[in-house]
């Protein structure tokens, strides 16, 4: 049909077009891509910004003292960089995307502790592991059989579970997490860059990222639109844990990641004023119904 050529051409277009686009290079941080001519995240996310959002992680009562570090953050994110990690859209959406990952790493690796200890929002980055996992998180998998003697409990900083978690998440930052799980409690480099890893990347093929839906990349199709997803913070929910948390309306879980995400707002001088729009899931449909998801 003549339409369908029309359409080709234009997409040619497009992409002859995108290969031509300026790339630039800042060294060690981000290079050859667009994304780096924007500012990179250490031009606006500083070692002592990281410590203001993670003031507690290393008081003795927190139980990863001395892991977690923002020399291994910028590490991690380096690799990301260059595909968009923090350097989409300008500032304010770079520094809104750095929150809310962290966001949802807050809340993951929080201890939770109350008000006469600085509030449970203080405590983000307080764990590096499961403490006490009440089981080995093996399911027979063909692609990935479970290391006999090897627990899959949640480990990193978006904590991941399962033995196909760790495989496939493995293959994608190149890591044999299957055979040691153990490297994302040993190594920050490796929590921060397995984390990120699942930021940037779709759980299926055809759909967004955490990343995509959260820069504003992702335009929902109408059965989006119907089933209440759309752009946003909430959508990341649903693209990570999908009906953990989502489509139930309010539960603790999903109001306290977005109170994380909207204190580091505040702390990193944007303001949850700017926290956008379809901040929560409480309405949304998931992308992927699910029994086990990487994160539970
Ligand atoms: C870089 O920042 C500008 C705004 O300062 C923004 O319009 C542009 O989309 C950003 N580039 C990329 C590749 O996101
Ligand atoms: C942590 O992992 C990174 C990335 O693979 C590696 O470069 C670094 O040497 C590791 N650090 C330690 C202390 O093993
Ligand atoms: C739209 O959503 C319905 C119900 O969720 C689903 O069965 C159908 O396959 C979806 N259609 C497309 C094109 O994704």
């Amino acid at each position: 049909m003549w339409w369908v050529s029309v359409t080709m051409l234009v997409l040619a277009v497009t992409v002859s077009g995108k290969t031509k686009e300026k790339v630039c290079d800042k060294g060690w941080e981000c290079s050859n891509s667009k994304y780096c001519c924007n500012d990179t995240i250490t031009d606006f996310f500083q070692v002592y910004q990281f410590e203001n959002l993670f003031a507690k992680r290393n008081s003795p009562v927190a139980h990863a003292v001395g892991f977690w570090n923002y020399q291994a953050f910028i590490t991690a994110a380096a690799l990301f960089e260059p595909l968009g990690f923090g350097t989409t859209g300008g500032k304010q959406m770079q520094m809104k995307e750095v929150a809310a990952f962290f966001g949802h790493v807050g809340s993951k690796t929080s201890c939770g502790f109350g008000v006469a200890t600085g509030g449970p929002l203080a405590w983000g980055l307080c764990y590096n592991r499961e403490m006490s996992p009440s089981q080995s998180y093996c399911d027979p998998n063909y692609l990935y059989p479970c290391t006999p003697g090897v627990d899959y409990y949640g480990r990193g900083a978006l904590p991941v579970y399962w033995n196909y978690n760790y495989g496939i998440i493995g293959d994608g930052i190149k890591v044999d997490l299957l055979n040691h799980p153990e490297y994302l409690e040993q190594n920050a480099t490796l929590a921060f860059q397995a984390a990120i890893w699942r930021w940037m990347t779709p759980m299926k093929k055809k759909q967004p990222s955490a990343h995509d839906v959260f820069v504003g990349n992702w335009k929902p199709t109408k059965n989006d639109t119907l089933s209440k997803r759309l752009p946003g913070f909430g959508a990341t929910m649903n693209v990570l844990y999908g009906d953990l948390i989502c489509g139930k309306g309010f539960p603790d879980e999903m109001n306290n990641i977005i109170s994380h995400y909207q204190y580091y707002l505040d702390l990193m001088g944007v303001g949850r004023q700017f926290s956008g729009d379809n901040l929560d899931c409480a309405e949304q449909e998931p992308f992927n119904p699910s029994s086990k998801s990487a994160s539970s």
